[in-house]
Formats: structure tokens, C-alpha cells, sequence
């Protein structure tokens, strides 16, 4: 199913349309955009996915339609390319609490462990880390490291989900979260598999420990949209951002996908700032230009060794 739109967005289409075939631009979407964007989008994905993506493409101009740290990634991997971010105000609030400052003093007191990072950081905490993961392949990367002790910034409830999953290493975790996610209760996804008693519940790693723990599976975006539509279930309770429901009605429509709420309300699990992108800022950037992600050119030397070392290792 695609998103309604208005004859307004049907003219912002057209227009965004021309505008990527005359300046050769690639539209790349998180599933956390809203309907329209990931319609319009040449690439949809979760962040491991757009990452690479946007280091592969030959396109001169890259439209990242994420929130910053994504945009931020992809000029980092691919520093030659114009990357451009529809609304500069859609950062991440878990990637803003994470401070250089206070990764080099953990660093300090615990000199013989390494610095494991989430994707979901600025680039500058990037460039005071040892290797780069996302909830797709963090556990997978963090069991090669050749350390025993890992600082893992900046999201505590990810941390402590891969803790779990590598129980033979040391963690030290960063205390940020994810807002949207840390404020799904457990109670809120129990009261609909009342309403659905042969539902599965699928839910992602950002979420609080108490919610993980009744989950019937727990993985990143692409990993519950595979168990999602292959599951023997029709009906799926699904506990990560609600934007995720267009892209599962997308591909496969003959399952029920439940949210904890509708897709208007800006509190649990919608994400206020991916949905600051819209289809008029996407065709504002490529028309002027503007919001070009620049970062020094030392940054994106030193934040590219460990995102580097993860796309080697994964
Ligand atoms: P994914 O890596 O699953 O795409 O998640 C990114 C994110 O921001 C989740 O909140
Ligand atoms: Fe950041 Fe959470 Fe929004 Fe993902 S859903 S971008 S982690 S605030």
C-alpha cells in the first residue's frame, strides 16, 4: 500500500522527481520516515543498510532522509559526495547524550577496554571510538573484538541486550536511551496480545529491559520486518517506531501489523524527529542545495576508521 497524498504532494513529487534525474541524486530513507518519503525513496532501509548504500553510490548529490548521525555517516563514508539533510533539526536524542568529554574520561579509567559505539552517534564521539555497530550487527561484532572489556556508548538498553547475548565479556554502558523506545512499558504491549491472544511480539533492542524480557523476538528494524512477515502468525504486536507499519502493509499487506499507537500521536514509539523530514524539505534541498552536511575534514578521517572497521568485519 502507498501513502495518500494530495494533488499539493503530487506536484512536490513531480518536482522532486526532476530535480534527482537532472542533478543525478539518490533519495535514501530510514524506516522511520513518513509514508511518503519511503514511497519516493531509491533506497529504504534500516541504518546498517543506508550506510552502505550511501558509501556504493555514484550519485553526485545524496538526499539523506534520516536524522543527522545517519546523514553525518553517509558523508563520512563517501566525503567526495554533497549530502544533503531535508530538515537540519532532526537529530537523534539518544546520539546527543553521548559527549566526547565523557568517553575519553571512561576511557581513562578503564584503559585496558575498548570503545564500542552505536551508529547512533554524533560524528564527533565516532572519532573517539575503537569500532562502530548498529542493533543489526552488534552482537555479531562485538563477539570478534579481541577485547575482554567493552565501553559501549551511548544507548544502555542496547548495551545491556548484547551484554546478554556475550556473556563472556565485561561491559561498561554509557547510561543514554532512546525516548521513544525506553517509554514502551511492557504493560502497553501485554494489553494488546489480550486483545490478540495468538499474536507474537517483536520488538527492538532500544527498547526498556522489562519490555525486551516478554518479547517473543527481539531485533533491529530489517530483523523484525523478516520475522514480521514470515512468522507463522497473522498478527504481529510490533514494539519499535510506528513508521515501520507502512513499509510492513508495503511488502507484505495479508499480515496484521499492531502499534502500540496510531501514527499522529508524538510520544511512544514515534520518533518526533525522523518525522521532521517532509516531501517539501526534501524538494527545497535539492532545488537550492542547502543543509549540506560539512564536517572537518580531520573528523571524518578519524570517524571513518571505525566505521571502516565494522563494515569489514560485517
Ligand atoms: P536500525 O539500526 O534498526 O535501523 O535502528 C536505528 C534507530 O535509530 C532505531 O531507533
Ligand atoms: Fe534516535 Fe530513538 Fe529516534 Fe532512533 S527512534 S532516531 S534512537 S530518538
Amino acid at each position: 500500500m502507498t501513502a495518500v497524498i494530495d494533488e499539493r504532494q503530487q506536484q512536490l513529487i513531480e518536482k522532486i522527481n526532476s530535480l534527482r534525474k537532472k542533478k543525478n541524486a539518490i533519495i535514501l530513507a530510514h524506516y522511520y520516515q513518513r509514508g511518503e518519503i519511503q514511497d519516493i525513496a531509491d533506497v529504504v532501509g534500516d541504518s546498517l543498510e543506508l550506510a552502505r548504500r550511501a558509501q556504493e553510490t555514484d550519485a553526485d548529490i545524496i538526499v539523506f532522509a534520516g536524522v543527522k548521525f545517519m546523514a553525518e555517516t553517509a558523508k563520512i563514508l563517501n566525503p567526495d559526495k554533497k549530502v544533503l539533510h531535508p530538515n537540519p533539526e532532526s537529530g537523534c536524542p539518544m546520539a546527543d547524550m553521548a559527549t566526547v568529554e565523557g568517553v575519553l574520561n571512561l576511557k581513562k579509567q578503564h584503559p585496558d577496554a575498548i570503545v564500542v559505539s552505536y551508529i547512533n552517534t554524533n560524528a564527533d564521539v565516532k572519532t573517539v571510538s575503537d569500532v562502530i555497530v548498529t542493533s543489526r550487527n552488534a552482537v555479531k561484532v562485538v563477539k570478534k573484538l579481541d577485547a575482554k572489556k567493552i565501553i559501549f556508548v551511548p544507548d544502555q538498553f542496547l548495551g545491556s541486550y548484547i551484554a546478554k547475548q556475550v556473556p563472556e565479556k565485561e561491559f561498561i554502558l554509557w547510561k543514554g536511551f532512546c525516548p521513544p523506545h525506553f517509554n514502551l512499558t511492557p504493560d502497553q504491549l501485554l494489553a494488546l496480545k489480550e486483545k490478540y491472544p495468538d499474536a507474537k511480539i517483536a520488538v527492538h533492542p532500544e527498547c526498556n529491559t522489562e519490555t525486551v524480557k516478554i518479547a517473543d523476538f527481539v531485533g533491529s528494524t530489517s530483523q523484525i520486518i523478516e520475522y514480521a512477515t514470515t512468522c507463522e502468525s497473522k498478527n504481529v504486536i510490533i514494539g519499535t517506531e510506528v513508521g515501520l507499519k507502512h513499509w510492513l502493509e508495503k511488502i507484505n499487506p495479508e499480515k496484521n501489523y499492531i502499534f502500540p499507537v496510531n501514527a499522529d500521536y508524538c510520544g511512544t514509539v514515534h520518533c518526533c524527529d525522523m518525522k521532521k523530514n517532509t516531501l517539501d524539505k526534501i524538494a527545497d534541498v535539492l532545488e537550492n542545495e542547502t543543509n549540506e552536511i560539512v564536517l572537518p575534514e580531520d573528523i571524518i578521517e578519524k570517524a571513518r576508521k571505525p566505521l571502516d572497521l565494522m563494515l569489514s568485519i560485517v
